[in-house]
């Protein structure tokens, strides 16, 4: 018994809002949880962090995908994969299909090249649940203010790629995903995400 759970979407959707949320309610339910975030999560991941935010450094696309997946794999090895193997529930702000979000349909790398260093990156491992938190590009970068990182910083035709490619993923597997309007209040999206997962712990025997 085990129960994996990533938050997906654009800048400012929500994704840590929400999963702070769940995190908590998940602890209210008495019921053995992890937070983690993406990417980092580990001393080495943290690491790799700070230079692929850092607005400063120039990075190849190519060179950009590596490192989240140094950065994947490792969080997976060092916290994920003991966590699930313990029958925790484990919300990741962030996983794999960012990283075909971004570095496929927003970088334009080869989708069958993505795919291939994410299953490496993941150890194999897919989450029981994808929760996208769907938002224009022009409110997620308002949301987010002035102090603006390296992704942030691109253009709105990337941002409005990444969500195409979110939407694109979602409609390929509408059983795995929770497709959630992020403009809807922080409560009622709380409310939306919880009947998933419950449903799901029910099902699996947590509840
Ligand atoms: N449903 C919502 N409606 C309006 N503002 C929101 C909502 N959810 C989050 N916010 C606000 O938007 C900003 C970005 O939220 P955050 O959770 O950090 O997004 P992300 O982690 O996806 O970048 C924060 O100031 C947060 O309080
Ligand atoms: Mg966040």
């Amino acid at each position: 018994m085990s129960l994996f759970i990533t938050f997906e979407g654009g800048e400012g959707c929500g994704k840590s809002t929400q999963a702070k949320a769940l995190y908590q309610k998940l602890q209210q339910e008495n019921l053995p949880a992890v937070l983690i975030h993406e990417p980092g999560g580990t001393t080495l991941g943290e690491e790799i962090r700070k230079t692929l935010k850092r607005k400063t450094e120039i990075i190849h696309p190519k060179t950009e995908l590596l490192l989240f997946a140094a950065s994947r794999s490792q969080l997976v090895a060092e916290i994920i994969q003991p966590a699930l193997k313990e029958e925790k529930i484990v919300i990741c702000d962030r996983f794999s299909h960012s990283t075909i979000a971004y570095q496929g349909y927003g970088r334009k790398l080869d989708l069958a090249t993505v795919k291939m260093v994410n299953n490496l990156a993941t150890h194999g491992i897919k989450p029981d649940i994808v929760i996208f938190l769907d938002l224009s590009p022009e409110e997620g970068l308002a949301r987010r203010g002035k102090l603006l990182d390296r992704f942030e910083l691109q253009e709105l035709s990337f941002h409005r790629q990444v969500r195409q490619g979110y939407l694109k993923m979602a409609a390929d597997e509408p059983d795995r995903w929770l497709v959630v309007d992020a403009t809807l209040p922080k409560k009622k999206i709380s409310e939306i995400i919880w009947g998933k997962v419950n449903h799901s712990l029910v099902g699996k025997g947590y509840l």
